[in-house]
């Protein structure tokens, strides 16, 4: 497949591991990637798998909860490609593992900063780009725990809550301008973020609640999201996708 030839996507949260699989994904199907993340060395890690693959990269280290940030990383992508026409709303922390009782106060303002703000910020800079090339696609990365309650995660519930009725509001406002915004809700998938995760929750327990018996893994949520940005989901817009194994049936 190239659904993506002569296209231009950016990716935040790049240097992890769903989007490091979006990304290479994205690359494979023929698009020039951007991508965005603050960890520096994972990033270079991520153009590394990309250029390997035989894809094009490009590497902005930044802060998605700094507007400032998220200017230059679009503006980089425009000066770099001419042009964007996707973007993985991607960039995410899971916070603190606790009691909502004992939960720090510090980690519930940075969660709601990285998870919420800057997924918002994101929208901000990037839609009127796709809005002058003529529409586009966003997709933003939820999650089941903005589906369902999660015990001990409080910051990080609200924050994915958030990021589906980011997403059904940004789809309401923009369709008028030709751009779709989806997000996807993983179930627990193979990335350093479950790992964090199974410090409060043993996995035997994670994974009794997911039908399919197992974690995902990022290359199966990258197809659900390079599907999502690709003119194959032409009317799919305000959508808000599971890929958790059965988890929320
Ligand atoms: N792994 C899972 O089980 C799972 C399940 C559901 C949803 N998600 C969501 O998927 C997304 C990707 O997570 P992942 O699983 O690949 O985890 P990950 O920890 O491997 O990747 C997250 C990436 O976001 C980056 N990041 C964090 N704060 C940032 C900031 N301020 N500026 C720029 N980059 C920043 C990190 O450096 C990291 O590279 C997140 O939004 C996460 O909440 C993950």
């Amino acid at each position: 497949m190239a659904r993506f030839r002569g296209k231009t996507v950016i990716v935040t949260g790049a240097a992890g591991g769903i989007g490091r699989a979006a990304a290479a994904r994205f690359a494979g199907e023929g698009a020039r990637t951007v991508l965005v993340d603050v960890a520096a060395a994972g990033l270079a890690d991520s153009v590394a798998v990309v250029e390997r693959a035989g894809g094009e990269a490009l590497a902005v280290e930044a802060d998605v909860t700094r507007w400032a940030d998220v200017q230059r990383y679009v503006e980089v992508a425009l000066t770099r490609f001419g042009a964007v026409d996707a973007f993985f709303n991607n960039a995410g922390v899971l916070g603190a593992v606790s009691p909502l009782v004992d939960y720090p106060e510090d980690a519930f303002d940075r969660v709601l900063a990285v998870n919420v703000k800057a997924v918002w910020l994101g929208m901000k800079a990037v839609a009127p780009v796709l809005r002058a090339r003529g529409g586009g696609a966003i997709v933003n990365t939820a999650s089941i725990a903005g589906l369902r309650g999660t015990p001990n995660l409080i910051a990080y519930s609200a924050s994915k809550h958030a990021v589906v009725g980011m997403t059904k509001s940004a789809a309401l406002e923009l369709a008028r301008h030709g751009i779709r915004v989806n997000a996807i809700c993983p179930a627990p998938i193979e990335t350093p973020m479950a790992q964090a995760l199974e410090v409060g929750v043993k996995r035997d327990r994670l994974t009794a609640t997911i039908p399919l018996r197992r974690y995902g893994t990022p290359d199966e949520v990258a197809a659900l999201v390079a599907f999502l940005a690709s003119d194959e989901a032409a009317y799919i817009t305000g959508g808000i996708y599971t890929v958790d194994g059965g988890a929320m049936a």
